[in-house]
């Protein structure tokens, strides 16, 4: 059926020190990277051909996704040579369609974990002869998104970002980063430079009369950006609460791969991953955490909410709540460290050194 492109060379700024080394849609959610949960959904509709439009740390996709042909799909890669945004990226890989003029492309944002409809947004697009189709999903707090209010049919009447003030929130409902366009639209964003779809793109085709309509879905969906949404992400992969095809083992409360050691009595729950050579020792508790490859979770340490980095160490009696501990970084035992805390790739964090609640 029909060809996508993958939005993956953003710089992942909100999701830092784990972008440092990786990029986000390569950080590894339920056991694989993101990006495969992406691509196996976009086969699943029906999807051959998918270009990914690569800009930081570009040269870490290819060797790993290859030609595409394990997962059933071909794949191309696309490297700007400077960031050229959301729009510039999708500008500059039209050269690869092979979509007709007429005929639909999908894009999607490399970091939305979604159950969207795919196809029941193509039909959408179709149905409705748009220009451009969005998928919109309803958020409680709409503050850090793109508002995209619709007539009665669905079609667009505004953009409006990130919203602060009362009288803008005027709809619940988000651009939730995944978009049908027709072919010839792409060939009229500006080649060669910047451009964001979301403020550029999207206001110039409404204001010049474009039809843009909006379906709403309400099914699973989470914005991977920050460190919080993306634990919650895996968790509920893991826990099958979110849509995939591409989770290596059962759905539950936990994902073990295969060359990962858990003591006998360590608690694992809540969607917990622990990643390939990693080690959780004797008496520890993990909860709704991904523990990256050869990381270690010492004796007696609890883990809630947290994101520990590739070879990263977590010692001895160690309590974490809701951090992200960065690719071979060294917590030391009995630290406690909570709320949105990031410890930095390679940093030593002596033993006893950072506490939230009392010492007696
Ligand atoms: P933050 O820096 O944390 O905001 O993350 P980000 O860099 O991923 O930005 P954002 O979440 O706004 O990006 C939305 C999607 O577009 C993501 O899938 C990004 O990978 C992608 N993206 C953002 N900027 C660019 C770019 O300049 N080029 C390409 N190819 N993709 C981009």
């Amino acid at each position: 059926m029909t060809e996508a492109i993958l939005l993956v060379g953003g710089k992942g700024t909100r999701l830092r020190p784990l972008t440092v080394n990786t990029p986000k849609p390569m950080v590894p959610a339920a056991g694989v990277p993101f990006l495969t949960h992406q691509l196996a959904r976009a086969k699943a509709a029906g999807v051959d051909h998918v270009v990914l439009a690569t800009s930081y740390l570009a040269e870490v996709f290819e060797p790993y996704f290859g030609d595409g042909s394990r997962l059933g799909l071909h794949l191309e890669y696309v490297t700007e040579d400077e960031p050229l945004g959301t729009g510039g990226a999708i500008r500059n890989v039209a050269s690869r369609l092979r979509s007709g003029p007429e005929d639909p492309v999908l894009i999607f944002n490399g970091d939305i974990l979604t159950g969207l409809d795919i196809r029941a947004l193509v039909r959408e697009h179709e149905t409705t002869g748009a220009d451009v189709s969005l998928h919109l999903s309803r958020v409680e707090d709409p503050r850090a998104y793109g508002l995209v209010p619709t007539d009665p049919t669905g079609r667009v009447q505004a953009f409006l970002e990130k919203p602060q003030t009362p009288e803008e929130i005027v709809t619940d409902q988000i651009n939730a980063g995944a978009y049908v366009f027709r072919r010839s639209v792409i060939d009229t964003i500006p080649a060669g430079r910047a451009v964001s779809v979301e403020r550029e793109t999207f206001p110039e085709l409404l204001a010049a009369g474009a039809h843009l309509q909006g379906m709403v879905d309400s099914t699973y969906w989470l914005d991977l950006g920050t460190p919080a949404a993306f634990v919650r992400g895996s968790a509920d992969l893991v826990l099958g609460r979110a849509p995939s095809p591409a989770v290596p083992g059962r759905r539950g409360d936990r994902l073990v791969l295969p060359t990962a050691v858990v003591a006998p009595d360590a608690k694992l729950t809540g969607g917990t991953v622990v990643g390939a050579h990693a080690r959780v020792a004797e008496g520890a508790r993990v909860g709704g955490s991904t523990v990256l490859d050869g990381a270690v979770i010492e004796p007696g340490a609890v883990v809630t909410d947290s994101l520990i980095g590739k070879g990263a160490r977590v010692g001895a009696r160690a309590r974490l709540t809701g951090v992200v501990v960065g690719d071979g970084a060294h917590v030391g035992a009995d630290n406690e460290l909570r709320d949105g805390v990031r410890v930095w790739c390679d940093a030593t964090l002596p033993a006893a050194s950072v506490r939230f609640s009392s010492d007696q």
